[in-house]
């Protein structure tokens, strides 16, 4: 049997850092042998396209270079889909791969679905079943797309297993963890011996917050990206905050205003997040990787959103969704601190997996191809299997 061809199709930042764990574990079952192996080509949309958004990943995490990069950028949700339909669907046709691999909800995550299933191509989503149940989301649309367009889901937890079956999704699914927790288990020794971060910014480690913000929700009401910020003025700490493009572009000159402790840096490498992450007294974002990352290092997580996709956390106590008032952020710092900026020592431990994630989204891959391929979606039963 000769090796399985896919390709995987990514283009913002948490993707590359997603890809990374799946690209490993594809590198080290082909160096394995014994099989038909798995060969993938990485195409790269070109969501994002600053070298702090994309090259810093594919450096540090050794990712395969791509082997397109389509180039499309920045635009309005319309356009950027469509540039990225009319450009993969080419790649497709050429590359007549055996599945496309989507991850996560960003619009390059809903592009390679799409236009992978009009060519009848089996697509596999990666972080699938999750929900926000909040359409003003663009992620929220694109990832009820491309879960409804998959033919092989894996999802991260129990509770996104759940939200598919309610959706009529049954089949192919398979709960197989967080590769997030791969990549952090693989690459935290490494951020400890070569992030000098903190030396950097001169920062004693538990002295500071850690802030993210980039979710368009919050970018583009001025009311709620003031609220935050409103917020972070108040803290007598310093806020460290790695600044997404989108955020500091809706900023512009308002950014000198900011004031406070709030230190506004360039988004760093993921190498120097982790050592962030992990040395923060506390965490406050409205990303969804962060959220999870926060729980592995056991700092505890304010998230700046209305709802969160990552309700473990919250109901474990690990996370409180403040949205995005001054008074509820400070309150939750409040509390947090009260209890001695520590996670409940009662929480549960393995809510995302045992890091193994990647290598069991590779066996699933291995398995239904050598099964004849992965059914045609459709809504009737079956059971998700633990993969
Ligand atoms: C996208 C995803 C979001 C994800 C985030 C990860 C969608 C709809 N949203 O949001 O789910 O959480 O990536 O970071 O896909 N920009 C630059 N340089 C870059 C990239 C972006 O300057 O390299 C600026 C541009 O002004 C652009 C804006 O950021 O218009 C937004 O970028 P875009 O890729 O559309 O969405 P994100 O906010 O990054
Ligand atoms: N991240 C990073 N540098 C930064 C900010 C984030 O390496 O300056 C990493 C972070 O550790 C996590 C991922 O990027 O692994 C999260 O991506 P982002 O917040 O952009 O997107 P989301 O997870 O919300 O989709």
């Amino acid at each position: 049997m000769s090796a399985i061809k896919i390709i995987t199709v990514v283009g913002a930042r948490p993707q590359f850092i997603k890809a990374a764990s799946v690209s490993r574990a594809i590198a080290a079952n082909n160096q394995a042998g014994g099989g038909p192996g798995i060969d993938e080509l990485i195409v790269h949309t070109g969501q994002h396209y600053d070298d702090s958004m994309s090259r810093v990943f594919f450096d540090e995490l050794h990712i395969p270079d791509p082997a397109v990069n389509l180039g499309v950028g920045s635009g309005s949700h319309g356009r950027q889909t469509g540039a990225m339909l009319e450009r993969l669907e080419t790649v497709f046709e050429e590359g007549k791969p055996d599945y496309v691999l989507v991850y996560g909800d960003t619009n390059s995550t809903l592009a390679g679905a799409l236009a992978a299933a009009k060519l009848h191509i089996p697509v596999a989503h990666v972080e699938s079943g999750l929900r926000s149940f909040n359409r003003r989301m663009p992620e929220e649309i694109n990832r009820v797309v491309a879960d409804h367009l998959a033919s092989i889901l894996f999802c991260p937890t129990e509770t996104a297993v759940r939200n598919l079956a309610k959706e009529g999704i049954t089949r192919g699914v398979h709960q197989v963890g967080d590769v997030m927790y791969d990549s952090v288990l693989f690459n935290m020794a490494l951020a400890e011996r070569s992030s000098d971060v903190l030396d950097r910014l001169g920062l004693p480690p538990k002295s500071y917050y850690l802030a993210t913000v980039h979710r368009a929700e919050n970018t583009d009401d001025p009311q709620r990206l003031q609220g935050i910020l409103t917020a972070f003025r108040q803290f007598d700490r310093p806020v460290v905050l790695p600044l997404h493009p989108r955020t500091r572009k809706t900023l512009g000159e308002g950014l000198r205003e900011v004031g406070g402790h709030v230190r506004i840096i360039d988004p760093v490498p993921y190498l120097d997040m982790l050592r962030l992450e992990k040395s923060a007294r506390l965490i406050l974002t409205d990303s969804g990787g962060v959220q999870k990352e926060a729980y592995w290092f056991g700092v505890p997580c304010v998230t700046l959103r209305d709802e969160t996709e990552w309700v473990e956390l919250v109901e474990a106590g690990c996370n409180r969704t403040t949205g995005t008032d001054p008074e509820a952020i400070l309150g939750a710092v409040g509390d947090f601190e009260r209890a001695g900026a520590a996670l409940p020592p009662d929480r549960p431990t393995h809510l995302y997996g045992d890091g193994h994630s990647s290598e069991r989204i590779v066996a699933v891959l291995l398995r239904t191809a050598d099964h004849g391929g992965p059914m045609a979606r459709d809504t009737g039963g079956g059971s998700p299997r633990r993969g």
